[in-house]
């Protein structure tokens, strides 16, 4: 399996192009299967994820054809439902298939999820969503198993325990698409990936108002045909760069990525002392000074993303000061502080919050990545520890930063993957 090695202490200098977002290729790939028509998806980014969701809809019998970034999906009149436990085992987003499976085919057959490392992964929003809408749905072997003749456009109220649900949103905005008659959908989430998936949707033809809203209005249609779409920028990737660029103190150009999906990210890096301006084509983060600690809560969007908590949390641990980060989306997503505590952090865990007390120093060590985020957040701590980092597991960073070792080497990094 790589690792990744890092040798700690140089600055990050230069300009870094932010790819497509993982979270919006995803459900649009999926969309995709609302159609017999051939769908054009460019400026998809080179994930693992993004394969994973490719091989899902090749076992579907789907033609998919793929070219740098961008992916040809052809369903024609394909009629497996099946989504197997050892493709949806390595990514639980491959339950986006649940919706658009059910409207085109009237039927679907998912692997259950289960848990991961970032705490229990429940679904049951997902089905509250397509019964709504008339599906019958059971749990069998360890799959779901949900069958309708024709979705029915209903009221739907979908908030849960831990706020909206970005995919159950996906899910029920996608399966309604198709039903007869009008859905109307509150307490959705407003995630940028979802109005991205609408953009698209509704290039398909579908009817779709008040997304990026709480309220979703979907008038169902008969069919749906092929569409053209640009995937949006990855905001995680473009605020895991500011954030290395702050923790080097360094001069960084993020190009591609938009302002108006990262307000969270750059009020608590600008509290934090951060300097971030708007440029030509994206911002530019620079950090000449001392930073400040900042208490951060991450929330649904507009909020501070969940996804940014892990490299947040790692650039608190190297300010000096005190500062409490609450996760309340995944309130157990906090496997990386023992292994940022092995680099030297400081960090205590107090129920869904962790009290950071920054040091001056980290000190390289081999560390192993657990999730996709933490993982990012571990590179971040091997560009400022003194000495030699090695990460290992990168195969959760392969599912979601393309190409960082080479993207942080453009930036005067020194870092390499090693085949092992
Ligand atoms: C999406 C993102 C993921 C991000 C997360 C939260 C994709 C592919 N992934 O994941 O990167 O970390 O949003 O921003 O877009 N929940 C339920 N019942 C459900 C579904 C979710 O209780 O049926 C809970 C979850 O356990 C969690 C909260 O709702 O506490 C939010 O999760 P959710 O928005 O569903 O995450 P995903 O859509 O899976």
């Amino acid at each position: 399996m790589d690792e990744i090695v890092i040798d700690g202490g140089g600055k990050l200098q230069g300009r870094v192009k932010i790819s497509g977002a993982k979270n919006s290729a995803l459900p649009i790939l999926a969309a995709t299967l609302l159609t017999e028509e051939t769908s054009v998806i460019e400026n998809v980014p080179h994930l693992r994820d993004v394969h994973t969701m490719v091989k899902i809809l090749r076992s579907l019998g789907v033609k998919v054809r793929m070219a740098t970034d961008r992916i040809e999906v052809s369903p024609g009149k394909f009629n497996k439902c099946v989504a197997p436990y050892k493709l949806v085992s390595t990514m639980r987003a491959s339950i986006c298939v649940l919706g658009p499976l059910l409207a085109h085919l009237g039927r679907a057959q998912i692997s259950l999820p289960g848990g991961c490392v970032i705490g229990p992964r429940p679904i049951d929003l997902h089905i509250k969503g397509i019964e709504a809408l008339g599906a019958d749905v059971k749990i069998e072997h360890g799959y779901i198993v949900a069958r309708s003749k024709q979705l029915v456009g209903s009221d739907i109220y979908l908030g849960g325990h831990f706020g909206p649900s970005v995919l159950a949103t996906a899910t029920t905005m996608m399966a309604a698409t198709l039903a007869k008659g009008k859905t109307v959908i509150e307490s959705c989430a407003c995630e940028p990936e979802l109005i991205d998936l609408a953009e698209f949707l509704r290039k398909m033809g579908a009817r779709i108002k008040g997304v990026g809203s709480p309220r979703v209005e979907v008038d169902g249609v008969e069919r749906l045909k092929g569409a053209h779409h640009t995937i949006t920028p990855d905001r995680i990737e473009a605020g895991t760069y500011m954030v290395a660029a702050a923790i080097t103190r360094g001069d960084v150009e993020v190009e591609g990525c938009r302002f108006d999906h990262l307000t969270a990210v750059i009020d608590r890096l600008q509290q934090a002392g951060v300097k971030i301006t708007k440029c030509a084509n994206g911002l530019r983060v620079r950090a000449p000074g001392k930073l400040r600690p900042v208490d951060v809560t991450t929330l649904s969007y507009p909020g501070f993303p969940t996804d940014m908590q892990a490299q947040m949390m790692m650039l608190m641990s190297v300010t000096e000061g005190i500062s409490v980060i609450t996760e309340k989306v995944f309130p157990d997503r906090f496997l990386h502080v023992s292994e940022l505590n092995r680099m030297g952090s400081h960090i205590f865990l107090e129920g869904s919050s962790a009290i950071v007390h920054g040091v001056k120093r980290l000190s390289g060590a081999p560390v192993m990545a657990s999730d996709l985020r933490a993982s990012a957040a571990l590179i971040l701590a091997g560009l400022v520890a003194e000495g030699r980092t090695d990460v290992s597991r990168v195969y959760h960073l392969d599912r979601g930063y393309e190409r960082i070792e080479d993207k942080l080497r453009a930036l005067g990094a020194k870092i390499k993957r090693v085949k092992k």
